[in-house]
């Protein structure tokens, strides 16, 4: 390639990029996937790697970017997980009860609690193996995060070997922020250098602690601290308040503002305490969490999907301002839902620039009155979306908006289904199903998706265009996609933005993906209502995508019959779910692309919770009282054992646990021939007592 080519192919991906981190940063809004971010910044230090001259002043340089792609993957020992959210005070209340239910404890019970400010930064796992810190990841997805061991050693905060009271082996987890202040200088000194300002503290400490240069990470004052830990086979303390003290010990930077509670109304008065702080803090924070300390307790609580039921984060409550409605656009997603997302004239919520907000649906546009033109009131909670409060203003001659009732994106009608219950569902629905191209490309684009297939370089943008060109159409297309190319006159790394490199990173991730967990596979699909839990529930009961299907096949072919009971005693699975997945297995178009998929893919059984223990593999029901356990926990602990539990006995039911009072169950095991045990029984034989 001349220097003139990559000059120009640099210049396109420079405004590429700088247009993508624009929406990223300061609008929160990113229209491109991680994946294909990362790409276009791959492909633009290659050029500077051919032509050094273009890295001078290149977007390459700054800060603030997304992840450059060209960390290590580190995988975590035990999973980085997130914190359940409560915006309201009663919340917390209910966080207390909801533990006690749970624990099977009286409702008068005093649990001791931690509340400590939520920090806005970004977290990080530190591992120390015989006291020196040999790694430092983020939190990536939370299974896999990047390696930026490099990178955190230059933050004064963080030690490089713990003292002798330490553990062999310890990952001290905590939060990377960035102070106000610094925040402030930094930007100053990014404007006077002609540089574009990062949005706020959180970015500007993300950016500073992403960068390959280390030099610049270490020029950064990032800051530490640190509030729980992973993988810990020796644990220095038996609660929360203790284990923190214990890092404290060891030098390691803790927040001073958290304290051990004894009631809910002790841990409302310390967030209320705080957040009359909050703006004279050193640092952002955006709620505080609330922690069960006994770690005993917190372990029998353990974790739905992924956030501990012993913690909670109580947020902030939101903060608003007024812009003008310049649009009301009409999305059309991947179950054929039209979503109304309205366009903003820009405006700072908080620290950050929203150009965009939703609208929820058809009857919440209406009730509000909310007309394009007018002076809205937009709304921005932590993370979540903006959403429209209300008009502040009528704009001059606006008039009603009116939701349309065919699909923008086919033209089918568009309706309201009302499931038999006489009242309309709040969602619009195209009923186009797969003849709509906006439902097949969302499909598409989920299919490609981190938590589903997570094939790296194929995120939404690419896949958009992709489809487009026809290049693939269903999901089974992305793997022929390599071989197709290798036939084909105009090959992939002849598109714009693409080389021979990024088709071969391309190929390689498609590649990669053939053999994929059972779970992941079906939570791809996109079947309606089958979330990722969902999908691990169904591919831990039917263990295969051909047994899945042999069995949904069946369930779809009567009202009645063995493999729709089956499916509905499966706990987890309602029966809006179950009919959802009936449906799917139902459609003959949907089968031929499962078909189609089954050609190209090898779905993996997940392996059981915990193979070795006595139940696993085993399905359970529990009935009648339980003493020493709520029925909550013995489920959960029945699964994390490796158990299915049912909630109806059949022949495929292998044990019975009841306690006092047990009825129809004890007798339908008797007329099934069920081994029945009480709850003694049910500890003697996991090995508990
Ligand atoms: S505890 C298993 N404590 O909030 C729960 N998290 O929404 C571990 N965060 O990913 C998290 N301040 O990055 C915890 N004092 C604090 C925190 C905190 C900030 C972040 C953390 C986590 C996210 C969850």
């Amino acid at each position: 390639m001349s220097r003139k080519d990559a000059a120009e192919e640099h210049a396109r991906l420079a405004a590429e990029v700088a247009a993508h981190d624009l929406a990223y940063h300061q609008d929160d809004a990113p229209t491109i996937s991680d994946g294909d971010y990362d790409a276009l910044r791959r492909r633009l230090v290659e050029l500077e790697s051919q032509y050094p001259t273009l890295a001078k002043n290149s977007v390459s340089q700054k800060v603030g970017a997304a992840p450059s792609g060209k960390f290590a993957k580190v995988k975590h020992a035990v999973p980085m997980l997130s914190l359940g959210n409560s915006f309201a005070d009663e919340e917390v209340e209910e966080f207390l009860a909801r533990m006690k239910r749970f624990l099977g404890l009286p409702e008068d019970t005093e649990l001791a609690v931690t509340a400590e400010p939520k920090i806005d930064g970004l977290s990080m796992s530190l591992r120390y193996e015989n006291r020196k810190l040999v790694q430092a990841a983020t939190r990536g997805d939370g299974a896999e995060g990047e390696n930026v061991t490099a990178n955190i050693k230059t933050i004064k905060d963080v030690p490089h070997e713990l003292p002798k009271s330490a553990p062999d082996l310890i990952e001290i987890r905590g939060e990377i922020y960035m102070q106000n202040a610094d925040f402030q200088a930094l930007n100053e000194k990014l404007i006077a250098e002609g540089e574009k300002p990062l949005a706020n503290p959180r970015n500007g400490a993300a950016g500073s602690l992403r960068q390959q240069d280390v030099s610049i990470t270490a020029s950064r004052p990032l800051k530490f601290f640190a509030y729980a830990w992973g993988e810990a086979p020796q644990l220095p303390a038996d609660t929360q308040w203790g284990m923190v003290q214990a890092f404290k010990s060891w030098g390691l930077p803790v927040n001073p503002l958290m304290v051990l509670c004894k009631s809910g109304a002790e841990l409302l008065a310390h967030y209320h305490k705080i957040e009359a702080m909050r703006s004279q803090l050193p640092y952002d924070i955006d709620g505080v969490v609330y922690k069960l300390n006994d770690l005993g307790l917190q372990q029998r609580l353990g974790f739905v999907s992924r956030s501990p039921r012993w913690a909670i984060a109580h947020k902030f409550s939101a903060v608003q301002a007024t812009t003008v409605l310049e649009a009301i656009d009409i999305q059309v997603g991947r179950t054929g839902a039209l979503t109304p997302v309205a366009r903003l004239k820009p405006v700072t919520v908080g620290g950050v620039v929203v150009s965009n907000a939703t609208l929820h649906n058809e009857d919440e546009i209406a009730r509000k009155d909310v007309r394009v033109g007018d002076i809205v009131i937009i709304q921005r909670a932590g993370d979540v979306i903006p959403q429209i409060v209300g008009v502040a203003e009528r704009g001059q001659g606006t008039v009603p908006y009116e939701f349309p009732k065919v699909c923008p994106a086919c033209g089918s009608h568009a309706e309201r289904e009302d499931r038999g219950s006489g009242k309309a569902d709040a969602v619009r629905r195209c009923t186009g199903g797969l003849i709509c191209p906006a439902q097949r490309v969302e499909r598409l684009k989920h299919f490609a998706s981190r938590n589903a297939y997570d094939i790296e370089g194929l995120g939404d943008k690419i896949v958009h265009e992709f489809y487009e060109d026809g290049l693939i159409a269903a999901p089974q297309d992305i793997f022929t996609l390599a071989a197709r190319d290798a036939r084909s006159v105009k090959k992939l790394d002849q598109r714009e933005g693409w080389g021979a490199s990024s088709v071969a990173n391309l190929f390689a991730a498609i590649e990669d993906r053939r053999t994929i967990a059972l779970d992941r596979f079906i939570f791809a699909l996109g079947i309606r209502h089958i979330g990722e839990t969902t999908a691990r529930v169904l591919a831990r009961h039917y263990h295969s995508a051909e047994h899945l299907e042999e069995q949904m096949k069946a369930a779809a072919l009567s009202e009645e019959n063995d493999a729709r009971h089956e499916l509905n005693a499966i706990d987890g699975i309602g029966s809006i779910v179950a009919e959802a997945v009936i449906e799917f297995f139902g459609e003959p178009h949907n089968l031929e692309i499962y078909d189609a998929l089954l050609k190209e893919v090898k779905p993996q059984a997940l392996e059981a919770v915990a193979t070795s223990s006595p139940v696993a593999g085993q399905t359970v029901v529990f009935t009648g009282a339980l003493e020493k356990m709520t029925r909550e926990e013995a489920k959960a602990m029945a699964e994390r054992l490796g158990a299915k539990v049912a909630g109806s006995v059949s022949k495929k039911t292998d044990l019975l646990v009841a306690g006092p009072g047990a009825g129809s169950k004890l007798k339908d095991a008797e007329k099934h021939g069920v081994k029945v045990i009480d709850e003694n029984g049910w500890f003697e034989l996991i090995g508990r007592d």
